[in-house]
């Protein structure tokens, strides 16, 4: 499963990317006003730092306008996703922009039915927003479940990349669900590091460590000061 950074906060997909674990970053409108710059530098920076797919929306409402948005996003940097609402509109686009070779994410993706016309647009990545969807009381797992298996029913290429995951109990449940992508938040990496056992195990092994006899000389030839 391929981890991507839901932010446009670049210090902390500068030290995801650091980490060796980060294929990629998505972003929203949202996620763009609170990083509090410009939108372009931004994505360019993101861009940068992170050789992986980068997920850039258009905001347009016609698929004319969209074409036109995504084209120009596509030209900013050679990994730029253009990520395009799940509208009819929004549809026509994708079919466009996909005929150009130019990748998309379609998202706003709360059901299997348009999530099936997605990948019949040509959709790179479909987004279906499993936290989101939890929070009207719906089964937002089920949803990303149903979408694994009607792509897989059909061989669609669109990959599922599973966003609005707010936990890392999410992450693992979309990875059981054959999620190709999980999108989360830095926090939530940052909660999938961590493990009390792993803390606990780890002060033992070093306290034990202190009773062998030749523990100093070991970690001086360690540390290259020997
Ligand atoms: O980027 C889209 C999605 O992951 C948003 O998540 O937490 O705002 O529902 P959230």
């Amino acid at each position: 499963m391929k981890i991507f950074l839901d932010t446009a906060d670049v210090e902390a997909i500068r030290q995801g990317v650091a980490l060796g674990v980060v294929d990629g970053v998505t972003t929203n409108p949202t996620l763009a006003a609170k990083a509090g710059r410009g939108f372009k530098e931004t994505v360019l920076e993101i861009a940068e730092i992170c050789p992986g797919p980068v997920s850039a929306e258009t905001v347009g409402l016609e698929a004319d306008q969209i074409v036109k948005e995504g084209r120009i996003l596509a030209k900013w940097a050679p990994n730029i996703i253009v990520k395009v609402p799940l509208l009819a509109e929004g549809l026509k686009a994708v079919k466009q922009l996909t005929e150009e070779g130019i990748k998309t994410n379609v998202t706003l993706v709360f059901s299997p039915a348009q999530a099936l016309l997605a990948a019949k647009a040509g959709a790179t990545f479909v987004s279906p927003f499993l936290g989101r969807y939890d929070d009207i009381g719906q089964e937002g797992m089920q949803l990303v479940r149903d979408i694994v298996k009607i792509y897989r029913n059909y061989d669609f290429k669109t990959e599922v990349l599973a966003a609005s995951i707010r936990s890392p109990l999410h992450v693992v449940e979309a990875a059981l669900a054959g999620a190709d992508i999980g999108t989360m938040p830095p926090k939530v990496l940052e909660q999938m590091i961590q493990h009390p056992l792993t803390d606990k195990g780890l002060a033992s092994f070093l306290k034990d460590w202190e009773t062998v006899p030749d523990a100093k000389t070991v970690f001086e030839e360690l540390e290259g000061r020997r």
